[in-house]
């Protein structure tokens, strides 16, 4: 075990590394873009130096509940792992494993093509049924990525005149393509349906005809909570609006069956439109559309680009993703989202013991905010000191000042490994605002 920072500097001398964040370099001045970002570059080494750098850890064996990663600094770390998308624990599942090697064999290592253009296997349509069947919602079309998916939806089927009402946390791929899609973005305040009404009202008083789409997610990933569905529905269907619904993070995981949290009390025919991920639960990569009308999906087709001009998901992600979904929607899915649920309440629990306060509702992820990105970086560095890895997060992923945890556990987590990431991160943040009083000179906001 080597999780030691003796070749750094002190992190006590270390302020510079703590104080600065990614948008002090957001300007976009200067000709040259090598000159532009040399800044960013400079306090980028800086923070790595220090220990304080949280992104681009390289992992050296499997991701599993214990991994082995090296951070940008060359420093190496064997720890719990408290920081995996694999929210079901089907990574390394020897079915999931041989299925997506299995796929390779009986079509390749390549797509080669896009979907249009022969990219397409009956492996493909198996999925694309599967889904289809689990969500109750007739027309499906995968994508490369749910990113890829989230910003071409809305960049294919929105135009500049229609208009698009987005809660102003929904993911950055959604944001972006709706602001490629139209000026006609309005935010309303995260899952506040008042301030939805607000923004429908004004829009459908002065453009009476006008097509809008309301743009949200069924789980927030930075705060673990959701929207109000019956009054998101009550809504579209008062206003005459669609309903496009992000159901990455809560699909396969929460809900009657793993279905997703809306249908506890609604159903996908409620709404107009789905759009998933194969990154957090199903132990791949992809995305997927789903539409209650075919029309939509030949719209979709017709013009969102990262699905036309884009070569299709390749087979290993594919057969991947027919194994993860035939585990995930059986009775072993169902004893897989009890386990990891009550392995988050477990966590949530002893945080809770320890006054560290846990946002939103148990799901996959766990939610801790730690305020400035100062006092985050610090307790950061503390829990890899401690033998864990989980993620810290700041902007751009979540507003300045708001730098937060996230620790995704698996159903194979033992009580054990809860027990010493909680003591990790609230010896971390403990340790953090004891640096900071103790005077690491400015630590700007640091408590
Ligand atoms: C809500 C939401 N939508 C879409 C995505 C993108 O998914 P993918 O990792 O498949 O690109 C993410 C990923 O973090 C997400 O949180």
């Amino acid at each position: 075990m080597n999780n030691r920072f003796d070749n750094g500097p002190k992190l006590e001398t270390a302020t510079a590394a703590l104080t600065w964040n990614v948008a002090d370099h957001q300007s976009g001045k200067g000709q040259y873009f090598s000159d532009r970002y040399a800044a960013l570059a400079q306090d980028v080494e800086r923070a790595s130096d220090a220990g304080v750098w949280q992104y681009f850890r390289t992992h050296r064996a499997k991701v599993g509940r214990n991994i082995e990663v090296e951070d940008e600094g060359g420093r190496c770390f064997t720890g719990v792992n408290g920081a995996s998308q694999d929210y079901l624990g089907l990574s390394n599942d020897p079915r999931v494993v041989e299925a997506s090697i299995d796929a390779i064999r009986k079509y390749g290592a390549h797509s080669a093509g896009s979907a249009p253009m022969g990219g397409k296997t009956d492996l493909a349509r198996a999925v694309e049924a599967r889904i289809s069947d689990i969500l109750g919602i007739p027309h499906v079309c995968l994508f490369p990525t749910g990113w890829a998916a989230g910003y071409g939806i809305i960049k294919g089927l929105v135009r500049p005149h229609d208009h698009i009402v987005i809660d102003a946390l929904g993911h950055n791929c959604l944001q972006h393509g709706a602001h490629a899609a139209t000026g006609n973005v309005h935010q309303f305040i995260h899952n506040d349906m008042r301030s939805l009404e607000k923004r429908l009202d004004r829009i459908r008083r002065s453009e009476p005809e006008a097509a809008i789409l309301v743009v949200t997610e069924a789980l927030f990933s930075m705060d673990s909570d959701c929207p109000d569905f019956f009054e998101l529905i009550e809504l579209k269907n008062k206003y005459g609006a669609m309903v496009l619904l992000d159901i990455a993070h809560d699909f396969g995981c929460l809900g009657p069956k793993g279905r997703g949290l809306l249908t506890d009390h609604c159903s996908y025919s409620d709404i107009d439109y789905v759009i998933g991920s194969f990154s957090k639960t199903f132990a791949s990569i992809g995305g997927f559309f789903a539409s209650n009308d075919l029309a939509s999906l030949r719209g979709v087709q017709g013009f969102s680009g990262s699905y036309t001009f884009s070569n299709y998901p390749i087979p290993a992600q594919l057969g991947a993703v027919d194994a993860a979904l035939a585990i995930v929607f059986s009775d072993e899915g169902e004893d897989l989202r009890a386990s990891v649920i009550a392995n988050t309440r477990r966590l949530r629990d002893a945080l809770g013991a320890g006054n560290v306060e846990t946002l939103g509702v148990a799901s996959a992820m766990t939610i801790i905010v730690a305020g400035s990105e100062a006092r985050a970086r610090l307790a950061y560095r503390r829990t890899l000191e401690q033998g864990v890895v989980v993620n810290c997060i700041e902007f751009p992923a979540v507003r300045r000042g708001e730098a937060r945890f996230r620790v995704q556990l698996t159903p194979h987590h033992s009580k054990n490994e809860i027990a010493m990431i909680a003591k990790a991160i609230m010896t971390g943040l403990q340790d953090a605002s004891r640096v900071a009083t103790r005077g690491v000179a400015s630590i700007a906001g640091a408590s």
